[in-house]
């Protein structure tokens, strides 16, 4: 399934408790730029899409989004799901907006 998500920079911004959305290693990855709130906005809509392209029951503290070596976005789920997944996914953020796409596929 895919899944798409849009959000509002400044309502990342307000989040009381952003250690319970974000792991630790997202907001490192976030405090190395010179506006964080700009890249935690685009790991919070590529959870949300995940969420819905996924066919089980996922909550947004339930999934980390990693890089790799091209700088290119990776999920990360950090429970046990029963299956394996395949997640492809997309992230793009401007000074206010951040959207992400997030194709998703049981492969077992
Ligand atoms: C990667 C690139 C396309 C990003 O484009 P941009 O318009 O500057 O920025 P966007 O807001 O659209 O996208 C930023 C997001 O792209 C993602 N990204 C970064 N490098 C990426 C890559 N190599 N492949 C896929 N996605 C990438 C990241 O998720 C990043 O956000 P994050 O750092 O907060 O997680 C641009 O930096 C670029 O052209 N890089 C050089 C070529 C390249 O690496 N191409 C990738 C395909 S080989």
């Amino acid at each position: 399934m895919i899944g798409c998500d849009i959000i509002e920079v400044k309502r990342v911004k307000k989040l009381k408790v952003p250690n319970r959305v974000f792991t630790l290693s997202e907001l490192e990855y976030a405090n190395k730029f010179s506006n964080p709130y700009v890249h935690l906005a685009g790991f919070f809509a590529l959870k949300e899409a995940i969420i819905k392209a996924m066919d089980v029951p996922l909550n947004i503290s339930q999934i980390e989004i990693l890089h790799d070596s091209k700088g290119a976005p990776i999920a990360n789920i950090l429970v046990d799901l029963k299956g394996k997944y395949d997640i492809q996914c997309s992230i793009s953020n401007l000074d206010e907006l951040a959207m992400a796409v997030a194709f998703v596929q049981k492969i077992e």
